[in-house]
């Protein structure tokens, strides 16, 4: 039975689970009736991504929730609230055996970060919330990011995907991830543009820096150093990349 809620999905799984208790009542506004109660929220995955304005993130957000001994809890009810016009699909439901539950996020249609909230509640009605953090990029930081994909991320992401094997073991000079604010947001954006238009070599920097002044024109390398601004974490203090609008 589990097998099968699993390959309908979350919601179909929700409702079954809806009709399976046989109580219309918990349709009501107040959502499914918790099963489980649970004394913190922990983010699985799928915090701090970036996407385009308006798309749907790649991967889901999982979350899960803990009694207050870190143990997983089945059948916690977790809620979410989207700032800014940011929408989390479903958006509550039961966490499952693992105490876990995946939702969907779709960012809104305005440049900047989006706070995501997952609130759970213990026995006594006491809430515990988990916030994370989604980004949305605007037109120039988003043709940063397939920039990046094609031509930096292989030397400036440790981790390899089916389209995308990483070189950065190979790499004497470790360069930075491209969201580490810690690091990028003491550069100026001239410092970051004169590294990608003449590479490492011109400025007593490793060699295996290439340089992209015969690659990318001015437009482009504009788009990267905005793309490296929007995703920087701790935030870059930039006009516009605030929280969006809530
Ligand atoms: C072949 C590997 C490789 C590729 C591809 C690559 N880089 Fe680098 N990059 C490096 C290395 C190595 C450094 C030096 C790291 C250091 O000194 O800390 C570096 C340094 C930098 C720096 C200086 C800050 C830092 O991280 O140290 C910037 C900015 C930068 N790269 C941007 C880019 C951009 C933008 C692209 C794509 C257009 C790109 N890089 C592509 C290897 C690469």
């Amino acid at each position: 039975m589990r097998g099968v809620w699993r390959k309908a999905g979350p919601a179909a799984a929700l409702a079954m689970l809806v009709m399976a208790s046989g109580c219309k009542k918990q349709e009501s506004a107040k959502g499914p009736a918790p099963k489980g109660y649970g004394a913190a929220v922990t983010e699985v995955s799928g915090g701090k991504q970036a996407g385009f304005v308006g798309s749907v993130l790649d991967q889901p957000l999982v979350v899960q929730v803990n009694d207050a001994q870190g143990n997983p809890v089945a059948g916690a009810l977790v809620t979410f609230a989207a700032g800014g016009k940011a929408e989390v699909t479903p958006a509550e439901g039961l966490t499952g055996d693992d105490g876990q539950l995946t939702v969907a996020c779709q960012l809104g249609g305005e440049a900047g970060r989006y706070r995501i909230t997952a609130t759970t509640r213990d026995k006594q009605g006491k809430a515990a919330a988990l916030e994370l953090d989604e980004i949305a990029l605007g037109y120039q930081e988003n043709l940063g990011r397939q920039l990046n994909e094609k031509y930096c991320s292989r030397c400036h992401n440790q981790e390899s995907t089916a389209e995308r094997v990483s070189n950065y073991d190979n790499l004497a000079t470790k360069p930075h991830s491209f969201s580490d604010g810690a690091f990028y947001n003491a550069m100026s954006d001239a410092d970051i543009t004169a590294m990608i238009q003449y590479g490492g070599a011109a400025r007593h920097q490793p060699a295996e820096m290439p340089s992209y002044g015969g690659t990318l024109n001015k437009a482009e390398v504009e788009a990267l150093v905005a793309y490296v601004r929007a995703i920087a974490d701790p935030p870059h203090r930039q006009k516009g990349m605030v929280y969006a609008r809530q």
